[in-house]
């Protein structure tokens, strides 16, 4: 197994999930990898030539591709998310890799909600835009493919997650948090989206595929519970609604039937993550 991005939060859950019944080749783009059992490589994704080289050399049965920008992590969205996932879709075609593909809520325009896979994508954002352009490679590419879309992640092992650390980080600065309260979505928890991936990762299912939580919440309702979960309780934390004419996707949520029936590996929401 290839995991791209094994330094980021999903990734190194992959990798770490995966090393017990795969090789695992993992790779980094700026912070080497720190899991043993794990043959730790150097790959930025927007190099075709170092993506094919490395799918050659390392011959994977399966390439689980997270490697990505998300939002606050630069502009780059093009050229990582875009030509960065057209190379490793094209290098897993010309190797006859199976490839899982990390993709995002973020794709639809959040008018409707309880998105099923066949639905039509409507990015309203450049990131949302990105991911859907990445899809469109993966699919033209002619590789065995699953596009995985998956809603906000969190986990707080072996760190804490973007999704709780940022506001965590805010109220020590003695910042407002200010949450949607009108923006749904269905978050997952890091550790059964990665058993997930490692399951579909032995399976022979290609095409779309939504894996999320199965409890749909608000921003605010995710925020409080992860701030409850980490014992915080201080600081001014208020829930706003997102402004008119705001052009953000409102419900993100997904329907995950179609995982539920094909996946042994459970999806629970927060409310039973969180309360163990
Ligand atoms: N986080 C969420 O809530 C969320 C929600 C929906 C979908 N997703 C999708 O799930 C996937 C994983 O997200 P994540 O939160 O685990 O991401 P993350 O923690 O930010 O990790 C991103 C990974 O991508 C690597 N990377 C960045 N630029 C690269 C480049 N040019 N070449 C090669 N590697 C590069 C990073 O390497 P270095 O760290 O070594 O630089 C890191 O390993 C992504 O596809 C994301 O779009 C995430």
């Amino acid at each position: 197994m290839l995991v791209t991005g094994g330094s980021g939060y999903l990734g190194r859950w992959v990798a770490e999930l995966a090393r017990g019944g795969w090789d695992v080749t993992a790779t980094y783009a700026t912070n080497p990898g720190d899991l043993d059992g794990v043959e730790w490589r150097q790959l930025d994704i927007r190099d075709a030539d170092a993506v094919s080289a490395l799918v050659a050399e390392s011959s994977p049965d399966v390439i689980v591709h997270t490697a990505a920008l998300n939002p606050g992590q630069g502009n780059d969205f093009e050229a990582v998310n875009i030509t960065g996932t057209a190379n490793v879709a094209n290098a897993a075609a010309a190797a006859d890799a199976r490839l899982i593909h990390m993709s995002t809520d973020m794709v639809f325009d959040g008018q409707r909600g309880d998105y099923r896979e066949d639905d039509p994508v409507r990015p309203l954002n450049d990131y949302g835009r990105s991911k859907a352009a990445a899809e469109a490679a993966v699919t033209e590419s002619g590789a065995r493919a699953v596009i995985v879309r998956t809603s906000l992640i969190y986990g707080w092992r072996p760190t804490v997650a973007r999704a709780a650390q940022w506001m965590i980080d805010a109220l020590d600065r003695r910042e407002f948090v200010r949450l949607w309260s009108d923006e749904m979505r269905c978050p997952i928890w890091v550790e059964s989206l990665a058993a997930a991936l490692v399951e579909l990762a032995g399976l022979d299912y290609t095409g779309p595929l939504h894996v999320a939580g199965d409890e749909k919440m608000s921003r605010y309702e995710f925020g409080v519970a992860l701030l409850r979960f980490h014992h915080i309780d201080r600081g001014p934390v208020f829930a706003v609604e997102v402004p008119r004419g705001r052009l953000r996707p409102r419900d993100c949520t997904l329907d995950i039937s179609r995982a539920r029936e094909l996946l042994e590996t459970p999806l629970p929401g927060v409310t039973r993550v969180l309360s163990g």
